[in-house]
């Protein structure tokens, strides 16, 4: 039987820390399912088309990874699809109260799926996608955080919105 999970997040725009933990998540399951959850009440940078171009670049050599798109509650989509984990990254205990009560809430509803929580590899533990955006706006590098075509993507997007 195939191991399916689900990586759900929003991606504004996906980092090195988020690659990470997909590639630790395509190492334990047999397909992995990069979720972006849409929340048209959360402003994003990037629309959704955008970030899922991004993600799908991003994971194209990462095996058994592949992007999809949620727009309702997050457990009925892992059901559909027949996953049995959604996997979070947990970067800091900051991180812990939030990743315990959406955790917690999921088992709730959907008693069969389970949260595994992954670390990202230390380089990418104080990393998120504000800090990120924020650099880019304010002229900064980020070819380090991200790849570089959603570093050239930021720029150009940061320039447009000056222009
Ligand atoms: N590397 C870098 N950054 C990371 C990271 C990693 N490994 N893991 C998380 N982050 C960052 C994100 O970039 C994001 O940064 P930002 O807030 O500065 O933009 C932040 O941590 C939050 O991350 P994200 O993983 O995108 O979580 P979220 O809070 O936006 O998403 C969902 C939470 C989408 C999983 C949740 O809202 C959900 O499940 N929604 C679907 C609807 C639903 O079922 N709701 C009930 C859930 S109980």
């Amino acid at each position: 039987m195939k191991r399916t999970a689900l990586y759900p997040g929003t991606f504004d725009p996906i980092t090195f820390g988020h690659m990470d933990v997909i590639r630790r998540a395509a190492d334990l399951f047999d397909r992995v399912i990069v979720t972006i959850a849409v929340n048209p009440s959360k402003h994003t940078l990037f629309s959704l088309r955008e970030r899922r171009k991004q993600i799908e670049r991003a994971v194209q050599d990462i095996p058994r990874a592949e992007v999809a798109e949620c727009d309702g509650l997050l457990v009925d989509f892992a059901l559909q699809n027949g996953a049995v984990a959604i996997v979070r990254g947990v970067r800091a205990v900051s991180d812990f109260d939030y990743e315990f009560q959406m955790a917690l809430t999921n088992r709730k509803l959907a008693e069969k799926i389970t949260t595994v929580f992954l670390m990202p590899h230390e380089r990418y533990a104080y990393l998120n996608s504000s800090i990120v955006r924020e650099v880019a706006r304010l002229g900064g590098r980020v070819d380090c955080f991200v790849p570089d075509f959603v570093a050239a993507a930021l720029e150009k997007k940061f320039r447009d919105v000056k222009s």
